[in-house]
């Protein structure tokens, strides 16, 4: 009979990504450690080696990032701490024991000047403090153990239990008569369920570098929005603008749209499209949370 594998996943208890990947774990018969803020501080070598040692963890997945992107500008020291010096003191600790590392990245590495997808192979050139400090997170940690590291790169993230774009969108869809919404900003949106079972797939196999993990397909944050709208129903119409029209303080990728190719080639599965992943997320997540509930309809 195989042993029970255990993991550690750094932002189980309370992330977007975090919450379903515990649970992807659990259901795939891993043990699954889940340590907070309260039970853990991530910050202390000692304690997160006395942590480790304790749950003996065949993997840890770090899934805790300073994901504020726009704020990240104001606060770079907080998120280098959080998106660069953490990965480096996991790599520190867990490089003198037997436990592989799955961490995940992002799109915001490249600069969003390309017109084809992107590749593992291609050379990041991030744009904002975000994406430096991620980054610099990858390179900490693929530095001290290059062959048990694995960089999980997803993007435009959605899903339960958390706030995210398109639960954003329908709120304020049932308040509004029209949205503005940036249709020059392309890349790959990706259902946190659906990502949480490709990590949960590719640590079944003993491998190690950069993957690119997302749901296949891809779209602008106006076409994203439109049809999260449509299958919802609501009555709310979507307009495209550019970004110069909605000014943000971090700048973005044009174009980070992600190639999946290596997972499919090491685990031989192939990410389903995001618009099927939206329908699940739609009609099995959020009609039976509390997002319609909660958000007043227009009068
Ligand atoms: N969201 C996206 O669209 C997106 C896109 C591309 C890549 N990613 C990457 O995907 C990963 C997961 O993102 P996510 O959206 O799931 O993140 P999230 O929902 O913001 O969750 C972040 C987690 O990190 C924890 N955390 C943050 N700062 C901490 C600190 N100083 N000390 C202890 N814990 C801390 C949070 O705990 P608390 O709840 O206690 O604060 C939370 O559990 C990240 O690596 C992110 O860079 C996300």
């Amino acid at each position: 009979m195989n042993r029970q594998k255990t993991a550690i996943v750094l932002g189980g208890k309370t992330g977007l990504l975090g919450r379903p990947l515990a649970r992807a774990l659990a259901e795939a018969g891993w043990m699954v450690h889940t340590p907070g803020r309260e039970d853990l501080d991530l910050f202390s070598d000692d304690a997160l080696a006395a942590y480790v040692d304790a749950c003996a963890p065949d993997m840890l997945f770090n899934t805790v990032a300073y994901t504020q992107v726009d704020k990240a500008e104001d606060e770079p020291e907080e998120a280098r701490r959080v998106n660069t010096c953490l990965p480096k003191l996991l790599g520190r600790v867990l490089r003198s024991r037997p436990v592989r590392c799955m961490h995940v990245s992002t799109d915001f590495v490249f600069n969003g000047k390309g017109h084809t997808p992107y590749s593992v192979d291609d050379t990041p050139d991030p744009q904002s403090v975000y994406g430096r400090t991620k980054l610099d997170g990858e390179k900490a940690l693929l530095e001290q153990m290059p062959e048990r590291t694995v960089i999980a790169r997803t993007a435009w993230l959605f899903g339960p239990g958390k706030k995210n774009f398109v639960h954003t969108i329908l709120g304020l869809c049932r308040q509004r008569d029209s949205l503005n919404i940036v249709h020059d900003q392309t890349g790959s949106p990706t259902y946190t369920v659906d990502l949480a079972d490709m990590c949960v797939a590719l640590a079944g196999h003993e491998t190690d570098g950069v993957y690119h993990l997302v749901n296949a397909g891809q779209a602008s944050w106006c076409e994203l929005a439109a049809e999260a709208a449509a299958l919802a129903e609501v009555r709310c119409a979507i307009h495209a603008i550019p970004s110069a029209e909605y000014p943000q303080k971090a700048r973005r990728p044009a174009y980070s749209v992600l190639d999946t190719l290596r997972y499919t080639q090491t685990t031989g599965l192939t990410p389903r499209p995001w618009t099927q992943a939206l329908r699940d997320y739609i009609f099995k997540d959020l009609w039976t949370t509390d997002l319609l509930a909660h958000t007043e309809p227009r009068q």
